[in-house]
């Protein structure tokens, strides 16, 4: 492909957002226009709030509300809150502009659950069937034609690219799967915070969000489907007093004569021709260190009897986030899925 897709980042200041300008840096097919930022905020260069985009990105951040302005975007990346995304959404969409949504504003397909979990009605169900998941090794179909790309969350995409393919081949039973899952803080976006504060995270470890955690019902969604039942999950996330990564370790029931040859043949065949998962052998488990700033999964797993240890490995910001939304725009714009990723 030799022209470029012309684009636009909504929320280049947070996380999320300068990860991606990062990767679009080094991606030949990405022509990066126009930048936004938060209500009130200043209109300078990014490089004034993040320095290590000097030369890599050197255009101002405006407003979001100004790049609907524009007439020459193909595409949007909306690294920005829930809500605040669906309301900028509405308007690309309207405009013909192709969205890439970082948020949980379009991942929920029930909008009752959508506002039973994140405690606000959704404000565009006329655009919600639209939504793919972005869930790219196993909706790559529905990825090539999206309009609408919602990108999964960090927590549910270590969960689910595990866990899809031993329930879709009936390898482990859907009743009793228990999530134990650890991120580095920047999962929590750039405001400060109290609990963010490095004195509270620092040589310190602790579960938040138990029995309520906004990411469960995405990912009980998810697995729901993969069983054709459903899941009810118990998922406890936790805080690491790390920059940047995640470790899900995953206890789940075995199905009736299923075994550790099950559990791997699952895998390998599920992810044999997919470059960014990559399976550990029996009894290896993931570890954030091999997969931090890269786009990779790693998955590894262990059986005792009957019960299955898996654990599964992403950087939040990257397969978590940025990385995994650039690979949904390599997909839905034809280039190599790797792109900018490698
Ligand atoms: N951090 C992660 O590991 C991670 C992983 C997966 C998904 N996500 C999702 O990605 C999105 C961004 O997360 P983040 O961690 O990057 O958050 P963040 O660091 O807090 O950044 C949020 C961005 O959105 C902008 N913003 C806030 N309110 C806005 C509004 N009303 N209108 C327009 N822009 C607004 C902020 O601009 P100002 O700086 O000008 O306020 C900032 O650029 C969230 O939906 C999050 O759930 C994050």
């Amino acid at each position: 492909m030799s022209k470029k897709i012309t684009i636009a980042v909504a929320g280049a200041t947070g996380y999320a957002g300068r990860e991606l300008l990062k990767l679009l840096a080094r991606h030949h097919g990405a022509d990066t226009v126009a930048l936004g930022h938060g209500p009130g905020e200043p209109d300078e260069p990014i490089s004034a709030t993040f320095p290590d985009l000097a030369k890599l990105c050197d255009i101002d951040v405006r407003d979001t509300s100004f790049l609907y302005e524009r007439t020459d975007l193909q595409a949007v990346f909306l690294a920005l809150p829930h809500k605040a995304a669906m309301a900028a959404a509405k308007e690309f969409l309207k405009r013909g502009v192709r969205v890439i949504d970082f948020s949980a504003d379009y991942r929920l397909k029930d909008p009752l659950v959508y506002q039973k979990w994140y405690g606000v009605k959704h404000e565009d169900p006329e655009n919600l069937p639209r939504a793919v998941y972005g869930l790219c090794e196993h909706y790559r179909p529905q990825i090539r034609k999206a309009v609408l790309l919602a990108n999964p969350g960090c927590y549910p995409t270590s969960v689910t690219l595990p866990l899809i393919p031993l329930l879709k081949a009936g390898i482990i039973r859907p009743e009793g799967i228990i999530i134990d899952s650890k991120s580095g803080a920047s999962g929590g976006g750039r405001k400060p915070s109290q609990g963010m504060h490095f004195v509270e995270v620092n040589e310190s470890l602790k579960a938040y969000g138990m029995f309520s955690h906004r990411h469960k019902p995405e990912i009980d969604q998810e697995l729901g489907y993969a069983a054709g039942a459903p899941v009810d999950a118990v998922f406890t996330p936790h805080l690491l007093p790390i920059e940047r990564g995640i470790l899900s370790t995953i206890y789940a029931d075995l199905g009736r004569h299923k075994g550790p040859i099950d559990v791997m043949t699952a895998l390998k065949e599920a992810y044999a021709n997919e470059f960014f998962v990559r399976i550990k052998g029996e009894g290896v488990s993931a570890e954030i260190k091999n997969v931090a700033n890269t786009n990779f999964c790693d998955i590894g797993f262990a059986v005792s009897g009957s019960k299955l240890i898996v654990t599964s490995a992403i950087d939040n910001l990257v397969k978590g986030a940025a990385g995994q939304a650039l690979q949904n725009f390599n997909i839905m714009f034809g280039f190599e899925e790797t792109t900018g990723l490698v």
